[in-house]
């Protein structure tokens, strides 16, 4: 039903990339990060739901369902862009609404993610429509009321964990009085909570050691992997919902992109961004956490699937490469006929410090390489410092939520649904 308007939207989009939904895209995806931070709403595909566009007139004159769904998305992760991917499916047009940074220390503790970076992170998601700033934490009776008249939703949605003001009432209570409400299944295996946790793990495992990479650190084998126990179970169903399952068109441009892609940020948002729009289709290879612990001396704090639903839930991004050669082989290129390799100008890693063998050295010599310009200087390592500095702020605030999500484990029952 309304899941197969979205799936055709989406088609329309990728089957005329050169006709209008290359245009549309590289508009809407243009006007994304400059223009929106002081607004309230983001229109980011600005035709496609007009009433005069080409693509409404196709069909018939149901109403568009609008559903409303918001959050701190603070360390945003596919648990996040899971929910989302629900709420969407729930209606026609998703607006996100994003909870200000005020309203955060508030209700729960310093953000580690400012509201720009948190923002950046969910327009860049594949089925957000429009986007609300500085949502408040608790949805009001004049809140809801500006979001039924104000922004035309239909349903307020949330998941199926309770969200508890500081005082113990239920944040929705009023949109379910109103009959508003609708409620999506929370999705299992990942928390910021439990991100915090991994990071503040790691911090323990390289206690004491320099900064300099990988020569002081600890050989991967003796690595208590344990720390790094998730309670992800990647399902192959799971990896579709996220993927667009499409390959390039016809004489598509090809960009080839990798890299370890660990706790998604901004950074990775923008220059994915920068990557699709020289070409047609975005290919990323994400590599593997032997891979990437082979260079980095450290396990990244995310999996290698839980990386890959990150990058797959971008907007930006066309497939993944679910464990990609350390390497750009020309076997590689030849497969997927890729047209240019990029690589940002900020990394986590730079293999030229190290004295290692240049892994584009391939496309290099082929001249089909391009440095990138990183437009902002995230990265993983500054994402974590961030915790590992505020350290015991977040230690209280995740002794605080250790509490009741340990509750919630426990009490856990079988839901069905997505
Ligand atoms: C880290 O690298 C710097 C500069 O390359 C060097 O001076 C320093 O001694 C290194 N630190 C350790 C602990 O190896
Ligand atoms: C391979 O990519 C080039 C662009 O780099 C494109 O012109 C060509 O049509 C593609 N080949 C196929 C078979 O799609
Ligand atoms: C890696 O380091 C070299 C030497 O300092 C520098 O020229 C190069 O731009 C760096 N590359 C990246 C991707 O940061
Ligand atoms: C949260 O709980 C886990 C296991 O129950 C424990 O190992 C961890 O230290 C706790 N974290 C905090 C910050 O209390």
């Amino acid at each position: 039903m309304e899941y197969e308007t979205n799936n055709w939207i989406w088609d329309g989009m990728y089957n005329h990339p050169h006709v209008f939904g290359g245009l549309m895209l590289t508009a809407a995806l243009l006007g994304l990060s400059t223009s929106y931070f002081g607004g309230i709403t983001v229109p980011q595909l600005p035709y496609l739901w007009s009433d005069s566009g080409i693509f409404h007139k196709k069909k018939c004159d149901r109403k568009h369902i609008r559903v409303y769904m918001d959050g701190c998305f603070d360390l945003m992760h596919y648990g996040h862009a899971n929910a989302l991917r629900q709420a969407k499916a729930l209606g026609d047009e998703l607006v996100v609404g994003v909870v200000s940074d005020e309203e955060i220390i508030a209700n729960k503790g310093p953000p580690v993610l400012s509201m720009e970076e948190r923002l950046a992170l969910v327009s860049g998601l594949k089925w957000v429509d429009q986007v609300i700033t500085n949502a408040p934490y608790e949805i009001t009776e004049q809140f809801m009321g500006k979001l039924f008249s104000e922004h035309k939703i239909d349903y307020i949605i949330h998941g199926d964990d309770p969200c508890l003001l500081p005082d113990g009432t239920d944040a929705y209570a009023l949109a379910k009085k109103a009959g508003r409400y609708k409620q999506i299944k929370r999705t299992e295996g990942v928390s910021s909570t439990d991100i915090v946790g991994r990071i503040l793990a790691s911090l323990k495992e390289t206690d004491g050691k320099d900064q300099n990479g990988t020569s002081l650190q600890k050989s991967p084998e003796s690595q208590p992997k344990s720390t790094h126990l998730s309670q992800f179970l990647p399902t192959s169903r799971r990896i579709v919902q996220f993927s667009n399952g499409k390959g390039p068109g016809p004489n598509a441009r090809v960009v080839y992109i990798d890299g370890a892609f660990d706790l998604f940020h901004a950074g990775h948002v923008e220059i994915l961004k920068n990557a699709r729009q020289l070409g047609d289709f975005l290919l990323v290879g994400i590599h593997n956490d032997e891979t990437v612990s082979e260079h980095r001396g450290k396990y990244p704090i995310m999996h290698l699937h839980e990386r890959s639903l990150s990058v797959l839930g971008c907007r930006y991004v066309d497939e993944v490469i679910i464990g990609a050669p350390w390497e750009v082989t020309v076997d590689m290129i030849t497969t997927f006929n890729i047209s240019s390799v990029v690589h940002g100008t900020v990394s986590e890693y730079n293999f030229s410090l190290t004295g290692e063998s240049d892994p584009y050295s391939v496309p290099k010599s082929m001249g089909i390489f391009k440095l990138l310009e990183s437009p902002i200087s995230i990265t993983t390592t500054s994402v974590s410092q961030r915790i590992i500095t505020n350290h015991d702020a977040y230690m209280k605030r995740n002794a605080k939520k250790n509490e009741s999500e340990k509750k919630y484990y426990a009490q856990k029952t079988y839901v069905s649904g997505d």
